[in-house]
């Protein structure tokens, strides 16, 4: 029987721009002097490098309670256990993008090292960082263009309520006029079947005067795991 990827935590760990661009289909290019929500934000290096490029994105997790060494600290752990996990399930994973297991370690070492780097100069004036939880964002309505979540909502939907990611959806749909969310399987689940209660999800995004997009996305690690969701107010 085919092992399942089963993650017993959500585990902090984070991606590049060049990810991000291929998971939600997005060219960032133009999206310069608008303001972007990654959230989660986790450790990825997504936030730092969009800055760079004159972009205002405002990251928000709740492990942003945490002073820069302590999480070093739980990033290289949880690097180290989400890749034993993936060595165990290594045939369920697409080798492209990431040519093999060391690779994709050394990746992402560089991508919490520069996380660090740049959470180290701005955690104390939560302006970048802000510790946060969904389904609760503190946040006006419309504040950003754009929101993107990734590897949360559907990924360890297993970790939360049922109700989790519906709630998380509308308030990020609150806070921002377009969502985009990718990806739109559980770590666990067969990837070959939808979500268990997809339609459920979308008929009450419907319901809310939103409208779902799910397209295929650019980016394939995990198998089958590859579509993104856009959420926009009608
Ligand atoms: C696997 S990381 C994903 C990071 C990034 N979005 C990416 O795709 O690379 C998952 C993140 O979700 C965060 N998290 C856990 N519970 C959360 C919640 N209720 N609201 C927002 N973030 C949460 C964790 O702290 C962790 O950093």
């Amino acid at each position: 029987m085919t092992q399942s990827f089963n993650l017993e935590r959500v585990t902090f760990y984070g991606r590049s721009l060049s990810e991000y661009k291929q998971m939600f289909l997005l060219d960032f290019s133009d999206w310069v002097g608008k303001s972007i929500l990654d959230c989660p934000g986790g450790p990825a290096s997504f936030s730092r490098e969009a800055r760079q490029m004159g972009i205002e994105v405002c990251a928000v997790d709740p492990q942003y309670v945490n002073n820069p060494d302590k999480l070093l600290e739980i990033g290289s752990q949880d690097i180290g256990y989400v890749i034993s996990k993936i060595a165990q399930t290594s045939e369920q994973r697409k080798w492209d993008y990431y040519q093999n297991l060391e690779h994709l370690k050394n990746r992402q070492l560089e991508i919490l090292h520069s996380f660090i780097e740049d959470y180290r100069n701005h955690w104390q004036s939560q302006s970048y960082y802000i510790a946060a939880s969904l389904p609760y964002l503190p946040f006006e309505d419309n504040t950003f263009e754009l929101a993107t979540s990734g590897h949360l909502l559907f990924s360890f939907q297993a970790h939360f309520p049922k109700t989790f990611t519906i709630d998380s959806l509308l308030e990020l749909a609150r806070v921002a006029r377009e969502v985009r969310v990718f990806p739109l399987r559980a770590n666990e689940q067969d990837r070959s079947k939808p979500f268990a209660y997809f339609e459920e999800i979308r008929a009450s995004l419907h319901q809310q005067g939103l409208t779902v997009e799910v397209k295929p996305s650019a980016f394939e690690f995990q198998v089958g795991a590859n579509e993104v969701m856009i959420v926009k107010r009608i």
